[in-house]
């Protein structure tokens, strides 16, 4: 039996550096994997990222057998399964009441852009008719491809298309162990890794991803997940993410690649960041320069539909993620995980409405935003967007202020009105009607609201600036 292998630092830190020279050879270097993959130019890259930047809210669909257990994505690892123990939930998976209409119309209506779908996650399910592996869903009652019926219901719907792909291959017969493997310390790695070759799951990743990337049409974003080196982990070596990122960029130019490749210090190697169940409190860097980035999220602590899981996040909370990513320049993609029918939710439905009402009327402040300038201090309980091309200030409402709102760059305000409504709302110059703008506060105008906050979560005031 593998015991828990407890490492002391410096332990851990010879480790760290063996590891950089597993199989007898060093990490690829940054500048040699630059090398191998395709660059573009400053403009070309900001071009190609101009739709993805503007559209800022993505779903993200989580679906697979793990949808069956109800129990997280990852309750092969969590639970320690074999794919022998796994095997029922491949056996008697049906998403019979599936339908991605429904999906797209959901999707639509909550006002996000695009939709990544997982078309294999780590426990090596393919969601479409992969002819390199039988662990896939037309071997199953279901018969058809979903994917295919994803990416048509979603594009008929004017959302952009994107699969996940999992690096990581828990089902795979040439994956080997390692320390997120579900098997890690319940069998011996040379027993296990016995006849595995990594260099053959190299070639079926590669095949896997033409396949996705030929056989569906424009694919617009493709989410690789996730690197892990170090001890007994696997990096951009195992995976030759230098290989899957130069094919994927072959077949569609065009596309958005996550930074999952773990090819982070690579020149060209990452399209964006990937925060993930959280916000960033300022916007992110890559190698010191504010980079494009997406937070990730899920409404509830799994990705994969969990039938008992409570801690579901209020509409507040869904919709503070999506304005708090804007305001620091970035996206949020905002996850749902179908149950084993196909269906989403009564949950997951009921924050999608939630969305659907409030982007309905407040959208502006989110399409084509970004974070505010500096000139415009943010005031106490507020979140501030901006859109450069309108030259609107959006001031975000946490709390309903009690009558007025100091502020100060009111002289800078042409005009401000609720955005739900369009009703007008007054911005007082201090000195002037009334405005409580004492010397010493340093606003230079008030905003005054009316007594009863309006019927929004997150009320918005849009402010035409001079
Ligand atoms: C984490 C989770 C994985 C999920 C991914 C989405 O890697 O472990 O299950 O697919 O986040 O970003």
């Amino acid at each position: 039996m593998k015991t828990i292998k407890t490492y002391t630092i410096s332990v851990l830190a010879a480790v760290t550096v063996a590891s950089l020279f597993a199989n007898g050879v060093t990490q690829s270097k940054s500048e040699d994997i630059a090398k191998k993959i395709p660059q573009e130019t400053k403009e070309q890259y900001e071009k190609r990222m101009s739709w993805w930047i503007n559209d800022r809210f993505g779903m993200f669909i989580h679906f697979g057998l793990y949808a069956a257990p109800a129990r997280n994505e990852w309750m092969k690892n969590l639970e320690k399964l074999s794919n022998e123990e796994y095997e029922k939930y491949f056996a008697n998976f049906n998403p019979d009441l599936f339908d991605a209409k429904e999906w797209a119309r959901s999707a639509k209506k909550a006002g996000m852009k695009y939709c990544v779908l997982t078309s294999k996650h780590h426990e090596g399910f393919c969601l479409f008719d992969s002819k390199y592996t039988d662990y896939k869903i037309t071997n199953t009652a279901f018969k058809r491809d979903l994917a295919k019926e994803f990416v048509d219901a979603f594009r008929a719907e004017g959302l952009k298309v994107g699969f996940y792909y999992s690096l990581i291959d828990w089902h795979h017969p040439d994956f080997t162990l390692d320390r997120l493997h579900p098997l890690w310390d319940k069998v011996k790695e040379e027993d296990f890794n016995k006849g595995r070759d990594m260099a053959r799951y190299r070639k079926y990743m590669l095949n896997q991803v033409t396949e996705l990337l030929t056989n569906y049409g424009k694919i617009d974003i493709v989410w690789f997940d996730f690197s892990y080196p170090g001890p007994d982990g696997k990096g951009r070596d195992d995976w030759d993410s230098a290989a899957i990122y130069s094919l994927a960029k072959k077949l569609q130019p065009h596309i958005i690649i996550d930074n999952r490749l773990d090819l982070n210090d690579v020149p060209g190697g990452t399209d964006f960041i990937t925060p993930e169940q959280f916000n960033p409190s300022s916007w992110p860097k890559l190698n010191g320069k504010k980079y494009a980035w997406e937070t990730c999220q899920t409404f509830s602590g799994s990705w994969g539909y969990h039938r008992d899981e409570l801690n579901w996040k209020s509409t507040k909370q869904v919709i503070y993620s999506l304005v708090a990513a804007v305001s620091h320049g970035g996206n949020l993609i905002m996850n749902v995980g179908p149950t084993a029918r196909g269906e989403f939710d009564y949950r997951a439905k009921r924050r999608l409405d939630d969305y659907a009402k409030w982007m309905h009327a407040n959208s502006r402040s989110v399409y084509g935003c970004t974070e505010a300038p500096e000139k415009y201090e943010r005031p106490e309980g507020t979140i501030l967007t901006w859109n450069p091309k309108t030259k609107r200030l959006y001031i975000h409402l946490l709390y309903y202020p009690a009558g007025q709102l100091g502020i100060r760059f009111g002289k800078d305000i042409k005009y401000a009105q609720f955005l739900h409504d369009a009703s007008e709302i007054k911005v007082a110059l201090a000195g002037k009607e009334g405005a409580f703008c004492d010397k010493e506060s340093g606003f230079d105008a008030h905003l005054f609201f009316p007594t009863v906050q309006p019927d929004q979560e997150v009320p918005v005031i849009e402010c035409m600036m001079k």
